[in-house]
């Protein structure tokens, strides 16, 4: 038996174990159930007490040196698994790598920058929870005042009030009480209401808000930067006009509307069979706001705008729910892969 597990042995030492194959086929001959090192223990059985003593202690090594080949063969041929490169065909064409595209409000976002970029204002920003002084009472809104019930508040705290912002506005404030004017600055960001979730509502959407603060900024510069932006987004061929409005920051207030670009002013369900949509609210920073940021109204004048990026975006590409822009659906993020 002793000359038996020594030939093994040298079996086991001379195997040349170069491929999976090659390591399954040891482990059939040698480990498995039916392979020589078991049967060698079934035949040990027959043994006499001090030869089978002698013959265990041969066997147990035996094993031990088999097993101990097979695992380190086994990771050695995990960890090389990479074909050498003589067996790749580089004849095979490429796998395209899947680009993916900008969101659609992210696209809309980028060019309202670009526009004012190239008019000279510089990109703000601001927190999205905000306390109340920077989301209404700086901007004028009276405690109680009726006007905050156009913006159903999200509050997270009372007393002091902390909230999740309505609108871009609170960056303003924050705006002119760091900086002195000549200001510039477009602020986007994403905006928080307590609404109804629907096709034409939802509890948030993207704003974009503007400021221009210098000596003598008058409503003409108003009327003629909005109006240079709609002909930049939509063509030279849109046409914008100012309905009188409030804001209590903001006096005199203006909405903004474009004609529609859907029916081309003939009336539709978009613009209510009106020939107009509204994209924007603007009008001449009120004294009292200049004043709460400390500002001199009677040196300096400014106005403001604030839009809504998913209305500028359905107007560009005809997204009739905004619910689509958050619910994250591939065969609707996908339509819109522009070259960036
Ligand atoms: N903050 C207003 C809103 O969310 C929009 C707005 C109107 C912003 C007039 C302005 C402005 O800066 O001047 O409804």
């Amino acid at each position: 038996m002793e000359q038996k597990i020594k030939s093994i042995e040298h079996e086991v030492n001379s195997f040349l174990v170069s491929s999976k194959e090659a390591l399954e086929n040891f482990r059939l001959k040698f480990i498995s159930k039916k392979g020589m090192i078991p049967s060698l223990f079934d035949e040990m059985k027959q043994a006499s007490g001090e030869e089978k003593k002698k013959v265990g202690k041969l066997l147990n090594d035996l094993k031990q040196l088999a097993e101990g080949k097979f695992k380190a063969a086994q990771e050695e041929l995990d960890n090389s698994s990479i074909e050498p490169a003589d067996q790749i065909d580089l004849s095979l064409p490429v796998v395209p790598n899947k680009l993916g595209n900008q969101h659609p409000l992210s696209l809309t976002r980028h060019r309202i920058i670009e526009v004012f970029e190239k008019l000279g204002f510089n990109v703000a920003d601001g927190p999205e929870i905000e306390d109340d002084w920077h989301n209404f009472t700086a901007l004028n809104f009276p405690p109680n005042h009726p006007a905050r019930e156009m913006q159903d508040t999200f509050f997270i705290e009372k007393n002091p009030d902390i909230l999740l912002r309505t609108h871009t506005s609170n960056v303003q404030i924050r705006l002119m009480k760091q900086q002195k004017p000549p200001i510039r600055s477009i602020m986007p960001g994403r905006v928080y209401r307590n609404e109804a979730i629907s096709a034409r509502a939802h509890c948030f959407f993207h704003q974009v808000e503007g400021l221009y603060v210098d000596k003598n900024v008058g409503f003409a510069d108003l009327k003629q930067t909005l109006y240079h932006f709609a002909q930049e987004m939509y063509g030279k061929d849109i046409k914008i006009r100012y309905r009188p409005s409030f804001f209590p920051f903001t006096e005199p207030s203006a909405e903004i509307d474009i004609s529609c670009l859907i029916c081309k002013g003939a009336g539709c369900n978009i613009c209510k069979h009106s020939g107009w949509v509204e994209i924007a609210g603007s009008g001449m920073v009120h004294p009292n706001v200049l004043k709460n940021c400390g500002i001199d109204p009677e040196e300096y004048t400014g106005f403001a705008f604030g839009m809504g990026i998913e209305r500028v975006t359905q107007l560009l590409f005809r997204v009739n729910d905004l619910r689509l822009y958050s619910e994250n659906d591939i065969r609707f993020l996908k339509q819109f892969k522009t070259v960036i």
